[in-house]
């Protein structure tokens, strides 16, 4: 029988509630993860991940180890627990990084330094030069890395890779994308991390729609230029609350990105979001059209129970629901559970592959298995996705220079310098 992963995830905000304990326990009841751990700064996310009753009702008997335990007093922060709960794991299980952007890197280190595989939610790192380190690294030890870009396992996006990639379009030549995430988020935890200094809407959701048009056409970014609307949280922070990228692709294509933390809490939403590719063929033009809010399910509660309390409601069947299932509870669905079941099976192969062999034969093992999913370029690796890291650098260089262009070169080593 398979050796099961154990699953330490660092974070437990929103995406940890929303889309990977879900993953994780469905993932423990049909034996592909063991045990769970879940560490955070402070004890009072890891307590509301506990109580939350849809996650109860989903996976009745199941639970995970609190770091810190959830009896410690919510206002104490443990910033650096994590790096003993990662001492004590054993070799080669899975660490999910989940928190914050600007912390991923120097948590990915400490979770490499332990011996163990990464799921990191996006982006990998904020600096191209950490993600080249961080894939050496990894790959050294034979350790397998996946970056959670999700909208790489929607199935339209899947879909329009194939025919993109069997010519079917055309070349990708001007395209428009769209995330506006909902108003409320401003009142979050958000505000405590989502500062002008640190990021901004383009480089937090943008980047889904940048990585999204690379992984269809292989077309690498080369120029980015992003302006910023700055607002202020309710706890006083400044933070850009609206941005407006634009990506120039190395054929000369371009794409307009929009985003904010602004769709109405009113709205149907749950957000707003889509994708539009013009392409050129000969005498003829192709198009690439996602309607990613919309997917043509609409719910109206008796009860205020949608998004920020409302009552009507677009449901997006495809990212991640709760369902009914042959088995006890509910189990999650969608493009959001496909992702985090990519990497973590991925590991979990990996491991029960080379569990009979000696260590030498089972790196190299581990390293082919890691080239195999780099190439495929299906799972976003840093080898695959490292693109990301250029346009977030460029993006933080033009946003904080008056929009000023910023270029991405890729002869000898990569890297982004303003544009005059
Ligand atoms: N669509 C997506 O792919 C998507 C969606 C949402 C979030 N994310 C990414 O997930 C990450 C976290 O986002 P979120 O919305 O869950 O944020 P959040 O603010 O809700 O949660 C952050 C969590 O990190 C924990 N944390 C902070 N410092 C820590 C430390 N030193 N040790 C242990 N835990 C620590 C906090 O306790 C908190 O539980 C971000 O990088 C974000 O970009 C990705």
């Amino acid at each position: 029988m398979a050796k099961p992963i154990d699953v330490t995830i660092v974070g437990g905000g929103m995406i940890t509630n929303d889309l990977i304990l879900p993953s994780i326990y469905h993932m423990q009841r049909t034996d592909v993860v063991g045990d769970i751990k879940i560490c955070a700064l402070n004890s009072g996310p890891l307590k509301e991940l506990k109580e939350n009753e849809e996650i109860r009702q989903a996976f009745p008997g199941q639970d995970f180890a609190a770091y810190p335990d959830v009896s410690e007093p919510a206002d104490k922060m443990m910033p650096d627990l994590y790096r003993e709960v990662l001492k004590k794991i054993p070799p080669r299980q899975a660490v999910i990084v989940a928190v914050p952007d600007q912390l991923h890197y120097g948590i990915v280190k400490e979770a490499l330094a332990c011996n163990q595989h990464v799921l990191c939610v996006k982006p990998l790192v904020l600096k191209y030069e950490q993600a080249v380190e961080l894939e050496k690294e990894a790959y050294e030890k034979g350790l397998f890395i996946g970056v959670e870009y999700h909208k790489r396992f929607d199935r339209r996006a899947l879909v329009a890779r194939r025919n993109y990639r069997l010519g079917q379009f055309g070349d990708f030549v001007m395209g428009e994308a769209k995330m506006i995430e909902p108003y409320f988020y401003r009142s979050s935890n958000f505000q405590n991390w989502f500062t002008t200094d640190k990021t901004d809407p383009f480089v937090y959701v943008g980047c889904h729609y940048v990585d999204l048009v690379y992984f269809i056409t292989d077309l690498k970014p080369v120029e980015v230029s992003v302006s910023g609307i700055k607002g202020t949280f309710p706890n006083g922070n400044e933070g850009y609350m609206w941005a407006h990228g634009r990506v120039t692709y190395e054929n000369g294509a371009i794409l307009s990105v929009i985003d904010g933390l602004g769709y109405p809490d009113d709205g149907a939403g749950s957000n707003d979001q889509c994708l539009v590719m013009f392409c050129e063929g000969k005498d003829k033009s192709g198009l690439i059209k996602h309607n990613d809010q919309f997917r043509g399910v609409s719910h109206s509660y008796l009860e205020g129970i949608g998004c920020a309390g409302s009552h009507f409601n677009y449901i997006n069947p495809d990212f991640y629901r709760l369902v009914p299932w042959e088995g006890e509870g509910f189990k999650p669905i969608g493009y959001g559970f496909d992702s985090i079941a990519a990497t973590i099976n991925t590991v979990h192969r990996i491991e029960n592959t080379v569990e009979p062999l000696e260590e030498d034969e089972s790196l190299k093992e581990r390293q082919a298995i890691i080239k195999d999913a780099d190439e495929k370029g299906i799972i976003a690796t840093p080898a695959n996705s490292y693109i990301n890291e250029l346009v977030v650098e460029a993006a933080r260089l033009s946003i904080s220079n008056d929009s000023k262009a910023a270029r991405i070169s890729y002869e000898g080593t990569p890297g982004v310098s303003l544009k005059y």
